[in-house]
């Protein structure tokens, strides 16, 4: 069977309009612009409000991705949602998605690998287009990280933002598309980023509502010692695979967590900080939304013609990681 050459024939994202500076946090917890900023680069993000959910800002992206791919509701076979801030447990985000956009045509399903979601979507779609399954699949990153976090803990509420992108897949020519892609995952290291209880283990009680265990917490340290190691190992593999080299990337859109994570990625590929796009400053860590909002603005910055080579790369809980090479196809 020849497999056919799948990529991104348009892409869309949306982020909530509520602006959060790091001077809001300032008056809400002990922290500061200054350590905010030097420790990550992130200035502010958004948040959403009261009663909006992930599925909504996943329909906002995923109606403008459409658009930008020229391609009707009726023709996607298949939706896939990466998040770990479903709407609900059951049902998926990508039901209430198919539902809400009327997706008529779609099978529907949730994926959960945390920042390395959209990453690891893409690769789903690649496989399934690939193989002929389904002629067009909708990957979304979507997350309403604010609902997870608690405003009093400082080591993880300072970082993350909401927001949705998505990106429809779709065969492309010969030569063009998702040309490699590389995952994995580490479970050693589940207890570094996560929620502690509300899964089946540690079903919710009064008292792990009491101790807060319905929080997203993180082992800073440690995820950052995980991210400079797997952001270029990733990138590398997924290079490999493609028979290209670091010189070959045109821009490199890495996973919007920390700039020095990025910085210290920087030097181990070989490829310079001007090669990388940064949105991270405008709109904090949105985990599995990250890498397609970042992408989404440096294709309206006009950063990305047909033709370049353009990497994505990132981690996250779990813990995973992943990275894509693409040769753009619009
Ligand atoms: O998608 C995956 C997302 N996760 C990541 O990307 C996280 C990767 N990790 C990091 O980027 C860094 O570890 C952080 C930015 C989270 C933290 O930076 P750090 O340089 O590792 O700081 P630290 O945790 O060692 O804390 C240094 C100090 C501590 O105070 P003491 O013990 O030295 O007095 C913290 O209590 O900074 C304090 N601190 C803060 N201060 C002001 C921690 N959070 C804050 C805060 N504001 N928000």
């Amino acid at each position: 069977m020849k497999i056919k050459q799948s990529g991104i024939i348009g892409l869309g994202a949306y982020v909530p309009k509520k602006i959060v500076t790091n001077f809001d946090l300032e008056k809400i917890m002990d922290t500061s612009d200054e350590w905010i900023k030097t420790r990550t680069g992130i200035e502010e993000r958004r948040f959403v409000e009261k009663g909006e959910a992930t599925s909504d800002l996943a329909v906002e992206a995923a109606k403008r991705a459409l658009k930008c791919a020229n391609v009707s509701i009726e023709e996607i076979d298949m939706i896939i949602v990466a998040t770990c801030t479903p709407d609900y447990q059951i049902p998926s985000t990508a039901c209430v998605v198919q539902k809400k956009i009327g997706a008529i045509n779609a099978a529907a399903m949730d994926l959960g690998a945390a920042c390395s979601g959209f990453i690891y979507g893409l690769t789903v779609a690649k496989g399934l287009v690939g193989i002929g399954t389904y002629k067009k699949v909708m990957v979304i990153g979507a997350e309403v990280l604010s609902s997870i976090l608690d405003m009093s803990d400082r080591n993880t509420a300072v970082l993350f933002g909401d927001g949705a992108a998505a990106a429809i897949v779709s065969e492309v020519e010969e030569g063009f598309g998702l040309l490699s892609t590389h995952l994995g995952a580490d479970g050693d290291l589940k207890e570094t980023l996560g929620i502690k209880s509300g899964g089946s283990l540690h079903g919710t009680t009064a008292a792990t509502l009491e101790g807060k265990e319905h929080f997203l917490r993180m082992k800073g340290q440690e995820v950052f010692k995980f991210a400079v190691k797997a952001l270029p190992t990733a990138t590398l593999e997924a290079l490999k695979l493609a028979n290209l080299k670091s010189e070959d990337i045109d821009l490199i859109v890495p996973h919007q967590a920390s700039r020095r994570i990025i910085e210290a990625a920087s030097k181990k590929i070989e490829v310079p900080m001007e090669k990388f796009f940064l949105n991270l400053s405008k709109v904090g860590n949105t985990s599995a939304a990250s890498i397609g909002i970042a992408l989404d603005e440096a294709l309206e910055k006009k950063l990305i013609k047909k033709g370049d080579i353009i990497a994505i790369t990132g981690f996250g809980g779990g813990l995973t990681f992943g990275s894509i090479i693409m040769k753009w196809c619009y």
